[in-house]
């Protein structure tokens, strides 16, 4: 495996994490993954770097050590010129016929958007794809900044690599609770007759984080919410709540339903979308944090969002008129990712105070993270004389029926190992969700602020302003 960032802060904080889980396991056989990064440093000091940040994910120290001296190696990418990339190319090789590989390549790319697009023309160019085995190129989000970059990079990828070997990563795909909604969707048959416009009221899907932006100023800054989670992670929970089922459970299969209900949405407008950016305020601990535009590398007068919320449309038979309520944001109140399906109200009511929306609380709630799990709400009779109603859940937790939960990453790259793209976005599909957001991005809304610490700017809530219980659903 060829990482490239591989003295970044995903690479320190995931990835190599979730290799030497996968090592431990026995669920990978410890196979070499060379690190590369523009810093010359001798490889016992990536070796020593990638140990402490193992350590900091949880690891032991000595076990840690003992992993990085066997499996890690380390080449600079100098100046990125041809020279440096045939050192690299001779140093892969070096390295198959030294631990007597097949010749088999994953190169994966934990890069910053804007080194995208150099970085695989030079391995391209250099033949780094050109194994003797297969190889496979796995990509992180954000895939382009807008459809065009998006539509540019995915013609530059495909001049090295066939759409089969390519792997667009979106961690919230590996996630055990997303796989989980096709299998709820679609091994369990109570919800389908259920699941549509006659039945359904509204969809509210919410990624709620409390942390702000993490020393990560200078990316934000030219990403912001809409291009961090809406058009990637949202938009695929999205996709996964309202596909048709797929004919098998086959990578292109998927795909294929996904790209029938973004095809069938709107692209959106601002006037169905609500900016905000946080300001000053304090976190859980009650410990002030400071405004957006105070971080480091945030320009002091950044119309940056780092709150979105949308009412999205899917003009198609099953949805249409079904308002798809999303928001995402940092620095909200706590972290919390729930999609909850609120069901039409009972047509008439027999029960005081015979109003049938009134007493109606027929909910699904689907808790992505934490405390993951499903809860479905409904009206009881409350025990005692007459005929009270209360609202109740009947809750399934997965912490109670199977223990902490894989993480993500680990899913994902033992998929990318055995050469599995179900969980992985195709090109096109990449594209049709720029398609939806570009209209937005090149003509946004105004950026409203939101005290830290709060569920974003009150604009949002005017937004959810349909059906006969407005307003967004409490988390
Ligand atoms: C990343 C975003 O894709 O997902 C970050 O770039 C965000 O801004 C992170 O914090 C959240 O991931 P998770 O798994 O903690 O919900």
């Amino acid at each position: 495996m060829l990482v490239f960032g591989a003295t970044g802060d995903l690479s320190h904080r995931k990835l190599l994490p979730a290799l030497k889980r996968l090592d431990d396991d026995g669920r990978r056989a410890g196979s070499p993954i060379l690190g590369l990064a523009r810093g010359a440093m001798p490889e016992a000091q990536f070796r020593s770097e990638a140990a402490a940040a193992l350590v900091e994910a949880g690891f032991e120290k000595a076990a840690a050590e003992k992993w990085a001296n066997e499996t890690l190696y380390y080449e600079s990418l100098g100046k990125s010129t041809a020279a440096d990339y045939a050192r690299v190319e001779a140093r892969v090789r070096a390295i198959e016929a030294e631990r007597k590989l097949p010749g088999n390549r994953v190169i994966y790319l934990a890069l910053p958007l804007p080194a995208l697009t150099p970085t695989v023309n030079a391995l391209g160019e250099a033949g780094l794809h050109k194994a003797r085995g297969w190889t496979r190129l796995v990509v992180e989000k954000p895939f382009g900044t807008d459809l065009s970059s998006a539509e540019a990079l995915n013609e530059l990828v495909h001049t090295y690599f066939k759409e089969s070997d390519v792997y667009r990563l979106d961690h919230y795909l590996g996630k055990e609770t997303v796989q989980n909604l096709l299998v709820f969707r679609f091994a369990n048959a109570l919800w389908e007759p259920l699941w549509n416009r006659d039945r359904v009221e509204k969809v509210e899907i919410t990624v709620a984080e409390e942390i702000g932006i993490e020393g990560r100023g200078s990316f934000y800054e030219k990403a912001g919410a809409v291009r961090d989670f809406i058009q990637n992670h949202i938009t695929q929970l999205l996709c996964l709540i309202a596909m048709e089922p797929p004919a098998a459970l086959e990578a292109d299969l998927i795909a294929n339903e996904k790209i029938k209900v973004l095809r069938a949405m709107r692209p959106v407008e601002a006037e169905d979308a609500v900016f905000g950016q946080y300001t000053a305020g304090p976190n859980s601990k009650g410990e002030m944090e400071p405004a957006y535009r105070d971080e480091e590398g945030v320009a002091k007068d950044s119309n940056v969002e780092t709150y979105a919320a949308m009412r999205l449309s899917i003009d198609n038979w099953r949805w249409q008129g079904v308002p798809f309520f999303v928001r995402t944001g940092k620095r909200l109140p706590r972290k919390v990712s729930r999609i909850v399906v609120s069901f039409r109200c009972p047509p008439v009511s027999v029960f005081h105070p015979f109003d049938s929306c009134l007493l109606h609380s027929n909910r699904l709630e689907i808790t992505l993270q934490p405390n993951e799990g499903i809860n479905l709400a409904f009206g009881v009779k409350k025990p005692g004389t007459g005929m009270e109603i209360e609202p109740q859940q009947l809750k399934f937790r997965y912490a109670d029926a199977f223990g902490p939960l894989r993480e993500a990453y680990e899913t994902l790259l033992i998929d990318v190992l055995r050469g599995e793209r179900t969980l992985f976005v195709r090109a096109d599909e990449i594209e049709a969700a720029w398609a939806l957001y570009d209209p937005l991005l090149k003509n946004p809304p105004k950026v409203r602020e939101y005290k830290g610490g709060t569920w974003g700017p009150k604009e949002a809530d005017a937004l959810v302003n349909v059906g006969p219980r407005p307003g967004w659903t409490n988390l």
